[in-house]
């Protein structure tokens, strides 16, 4: 019986749609509720690193639901947070709403952590095995009328690929610190870090220019706003204002997609080729709640510098 759902599910008859000029497609016609095969993964996995983002239109899918679809990429990542799970430790409710349904006052250390993320980031940076994946799914969504509230996307390979020949000479060999307690420097209101917190994920450094060995030598931009600023051995300062200059330029309008939110998009990006960030809404006026999941990184980012990388000959 199982098999035969499950070829079923592989027959589902899909489309993809790009949505932005950079990145960013829709996938209508799925129902994710349903088993779905490895073939199927297969194939959307491709279609996320050629497009970086992929939504998945109409979904109805509860937390377990969500759990079980996301596991099929691969492992998923705990949050290291005690304080932002729903039921299970994979799961982060990304809402200005409580796991109860109380809408949260400003104030709120849970509301912050929703601004944190306002900042250009890709998703756990501050692990020294980042994240591959995130699959984010909309439960209450602002109004089509309302302002804010999209999720902005930036691609990482379109805006390495317009820096000028100096800057890819300058930033070939560089690295940037990332630290998870950064938010905190942000927000000096947020509580600060517990010591199993600070244990769990201690700051890391990775290479600004990532080599993908998995797509012939790709190469991208790997930076962070939300989880540092400190690039490693410049003198603080000039690292700071070079750190500034490149989220200026990733933030070009090129290179972006702002997905607005409709209930039932599950939308799936790659942590390793692209940056996200909440956009700002009125979070006292609108609820806004979202579930995500997150599909763990199968090694250390690796740079121009990497022994595999020149071991691979890019
Ligand atoms: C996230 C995130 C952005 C948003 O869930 O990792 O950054 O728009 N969310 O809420
Ligand atoms: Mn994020």
């Amino acid at each position: 019986m199982t098999q035969v759902l499950e070829r079923a599910a592989a027959a589902q008859q899909y489309t993809i749609r790009p949505l932005g000029a950079a990145l960013g497609a829709e996938v209508l016609g799925l129902d994710l509720a349903q088993p779905v095969g490895d073939e199927l993964i297969a194939r959307m996995k491709e279609a996320l690193n050629q497009h970086g983002v992929l939504c998945f239109r109409d979904q109805d899918l509860s937390e377990p639901q969500q759990i079980a679809f996301s596991k099929l990429w691969g492992p998923l990542e705990d949050f290291p947070e005690e304080n932002k799970t729903v039921a299970a430790p994979t799961v982060y409710n990304v809402a200005n709403v409580s796991a109860e349904g109380e809408h949260l006052p400003d104030t709120d250390h849970r509301v912050i952590f929703q601004k944190v993320n306002a900042l250009w980031h890709t998703d756990s940076s501050y692990r020294y095995i980042p994240a591959y994946a995130s699959l984010l799914y909309g439960i209450e969504v602002l109004p089509e009328s309302a302002e804010g509230g999209r999720t902005g996307f930036s691609s990482m390979v379109a805006a390495y690929e317009a820096l000028s020949p100096e800057m890819k000479a300058r930033i070939e060999p560089l690295h940037m610190v990332h630290s998870y307690e950064h938010g905190r420097r942000v927000y000096g209101s947020l509580p600060p870090l517990s010591n199993f917190e600070k244990n769990a994920v201690p700051p890391v450094s990775h290479p600004l220019v990532r080599v993908h060995l998995d797509a012939r030598g790709r190469r991208s931009l790997y930076i962070t706003a939300n989880a540092g600023n400190e690039i490693s051995g410049m003198p603080l300062e000039e690292g700071q204002a070079l750190h500034a200059q490149l989220i200026e330029h990733i933030a070009r309008p090129e290179f972006c997609y702002f997905h607005p939110w409709k209930k039932g998009d599950l939308v799936v990006w790659d942590n390793r080729t692209t940056l996200h960030k909440a956009q700002r809404y009125d979070m006292a006026r609108y609820r806004r709640v979202l579930r995500r999941t997150t599909v763990a990184g199968e090694g250390p980012v690796f740079g121009p510098y990497s022994q595999a990388v020149r071991a691979a000959g890019y």
